[in-house]
């Protein structure tokens, strides 16, 4: 079940979702020693004049980070979200990931996260400016499209392929549903049949059974498990049994 993205492996094909505030840099550690098969920080502003405050010093990274060290940026001008990437991978950072994902309207005053998804041309030249600043892989975190009446989902997908990203994870609802109604999985499945690139499903997925029917659903090469794992980080081992040998772990022993 093994998977690459650039020169890195990923051997294990549950990983954690970024988390503004909740996935700081020993919850990653847990979550990777529990078998989180990548862990990607909180997502830093792409305006680097801002990266002197405390919130951002402790989401830049850090030596103690697990390898392949990911780091996601956010933001919405192509030239500081370039600049965001560059710095980042001077500070150590192996993979840079995109947040096109996360329902947060602004960064900066600029449309920032999933606002982004209304906009194809600037999606274009955010992703060439970043995948071409560089050397390092670069992938990226969307939602199924801007709304349910353009929901581009598919559209973004490929075209983030062909610029050069390395690796998807789509949230199952869109923009403008932020957290609410049913997360859909349909479109995560075209997306993964239509791309060669790994694709991460990702939304609502709560134990080791959801984790793996959104996998076969979806046929995608991971699952991205985020609120799940708040308070459960062991939820990482769980699945990654179900999936190896159809059975469920006991729960850990103080849980019973
Ligand atoms: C508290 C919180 C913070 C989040 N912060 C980010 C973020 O920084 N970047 C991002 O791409 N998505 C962010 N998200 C979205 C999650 O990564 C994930 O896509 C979403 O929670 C759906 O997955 P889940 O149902 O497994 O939680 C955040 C979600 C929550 C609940």
């Amino acid at each position: 079940m093994a998977f690459a993205i650039g020169p890195y492996c990923v051997d294990k094909p549950v990983i954690l979702a970024p988390m503004a505030g909740v996935t700081d840099l020993p919850f990653r550690r847990l979550c990777h020693d529990l078998g989180a098969g990548l862990v990607v920080s909180e997502m830093v502003t792409s305006d680097v004049r801002l990266w002197n405050s405390t919130k951002s010093r402790h989401r830049l990274i850090h030596d103690a980070e697990v390898s392949p060290r990911s780091v996601q940026i956010a933001g919405g001008d192509p030239q500081m979200m370039a600049e965001a990437a560059q710095q980042n991978v001077e500070l150590g950072a192996q993979i840079i990931d995109i947040n096109m994902g996360c329902p947060a309207k602004k960064v900066c005053n600029k449309a920032a996260g999933s606002a982004l998804l209304k906009d194809e041309a600037l999606v274009r030249e955010i992703l060439e400016s970043v995948v071409n600043s560089v050397s390092v892989p670069v992938t990226l975190k969307i939602r199924t499209g801007w709304s349910l009446d353009q929901k581009n989902g598919l559209a973004i997908a490929k075209m983030a392929e062909d610029i050069g990203i390395q690796a998807l994870a789509i949230h199952g609802r869109t923009r403008e549903c932020k957290f609410q109604g049913q997360v859909e999985y349909d479109t995560i499945a075209e997306i993964k049949h239509h791309l060669s690139i790994p694709i991460f499903a990702n939304g609502d997925i709560k134990d080791a059974q959801s984790a793996k029917f959104v996998k076969d659903y979806t046929k995608a090469d991971g699952i991205m498990i985020g609120r799940a794992a708040q308070g459960r980080p062991w939820i990482f081992r769980e699945i990654n049994h179900y999936l190896e040998t159809n059975e469920l772990l006991t729960p850990p022993l103080y849980l019973r």
